[in-house]
């Protein structure tokens, strides 16, 4: 192929490994790696999708009018400067394609999101990795880290893996200081599990340089369907929307996506289970010796002595069919991030931890 190359970057990205969902020979996993909701999704979506089917042999709708309409009646927003995406990872992705190329740089924190890399290289613009404190995001090293050609900041609030986040001040005071030409984007996939959370809505509405992402991945327990969005200011929702794909979101995705966020009553119940059994995992594993952050999404991040030490655990935890997610592609080989599970999935792997660090396995 002498002579054909693809666009600069791309040959950098690595590839993006998602959470497991099998080990061979032993059934009835437990599957705590990809932080999905385990209730699964409201029962009002699933209906939705029921009949969702008769239809789909037309095309679906291009502006996503009611499910933009019913993310805005829900949460108090203007439907004109939301936009809908496969995931919100592709709202991420027309941020990039729109705001970044060669020669520009994208910001991203040490431990944040891999998506945020992987996307920069892929519009052939540099990623700029900047340290955090004590995993969690550090407001003072992202300013250090502007400049002229910075177009992009990425800050996941929560972060993934990480669970940690910081307060609105903080946000605040990056907005007011980073450099003209670059737009702050807040990522708010697990903004839902934070109680009084607007995952930064009204700070958009304040600035014209903050952007918000949000998805069905998590708590909406969507993510097969691939449902995402982004609250911007107007002139940056015009941008976006000319690169999008008319036909992005499928007849199906849209129907469960809107009856989803309308069911309030299953939100705040996925809220309330999480926050209570993350609590109760944290504590249980803190009590056999398995530190973790202050989580506010719906994961923790267990932190074992050493790499190896995770990864006996990870192997230990995996014969006994719970599978955890390890995050050394986060720079964290010493901790496993375990999503919470239900109330039975919590109790096991505590318990199989447990076991683990008693010797006793
Ligand atoms: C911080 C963060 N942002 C964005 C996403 C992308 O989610 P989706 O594309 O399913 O909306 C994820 C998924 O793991 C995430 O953890």
């Amino acid at each position: 192929m002498a002579g054909i190359e693809p666009q600069p970057g791309i040959m950098e990205i690595a590839l993006y490994v998602g959470g497991k969902s099998n080990v061979e020979g032993v059934s009835n996993v437990i599957k705590l790696s990809s932080n999905e909701n385990p209730f699964g999704p409201s029962p009002a979506a699933q209906e939705a999708v029921r009949r969702a089917v008769h239809e789909m042999h037309r095309y679906p709708s291009t502006d996503h009018a009611a499910l933009r309409e019913a993310i805005a009646g829900v949460h108090g927003l203007a439907a004109g400067r939301i936009i809908c995406g496969v995931g919100s990872d592709e709202v991420l992705q027309f941020l990039c394609q729109a705001y970044a190329g060669p020669g520009d740089e994208v910001i991203h924190t040490e431990h944040g999101f891999a998506m945020y890399r992987l996307l920069a290289h892929a519009v052939g613009a540099t990623p700029i990795e900047v340290a955090e404190r004590e995993r969690v995001v550090c407001v003072d090293h992202i300013l250090a880290a502007c400049n002229e050609r910075t177009r992009l900041v990425f800050i996941a609030n929560p972060n993934n893996p990480t669970g940690t986040m910081i307060g609105m001040a903080e946000i605040e005071r990056l907005a007011a200081n980073i450099p003209p030409q670059a737009i702050l984007v807040l990522d708010g996939a697990y903004a839902e599990y934070v109680e009084g959370y607007d995952g930064g809505a009204r700070l958009v509405e304040a600035r014209d340089n903050v952007f918000m992402t949000r998805t069905f991945s998590k708590l909406y327990g969507l993510g097969g369907m691939r449902v995402g969005w982004g609250y911007g200011p107007k002139e940056i929702i015009d941008v976006l929307t000319r690169i999008r794909q008319p036909f992005n979101l499928s007849t199906v995705a849209l129907a469960a996506a809107e009856a989803a966020i309308r069911d309030t009553a299953y939100v705040e119940k996925s809220r309330e289970e999480n926050s209570r059994l993350r609590a109760w995992l944290a504590e249980a594993l803190a009590e056999h010796g398995v530190p973790s952050d202050a989580s506010t999404a719906n994961f923790v991040l267990a932190r074992f002595g050493d790499a190896d030490e995770a990864g006996a655990c990870d192997t230990y935890l995996q014969s006994q069919g719970i599978l955890v997610r390890r995050v050394t592609g986060y720079k964290l080989p010493a901790a496993l991030r375990i999503t919470v599970g239900d109330e039975a999935s919590c109790r096991r792997v505590a318990h199989c931890i447990g076991l683990f660090k008693a010797g006793e396995r």
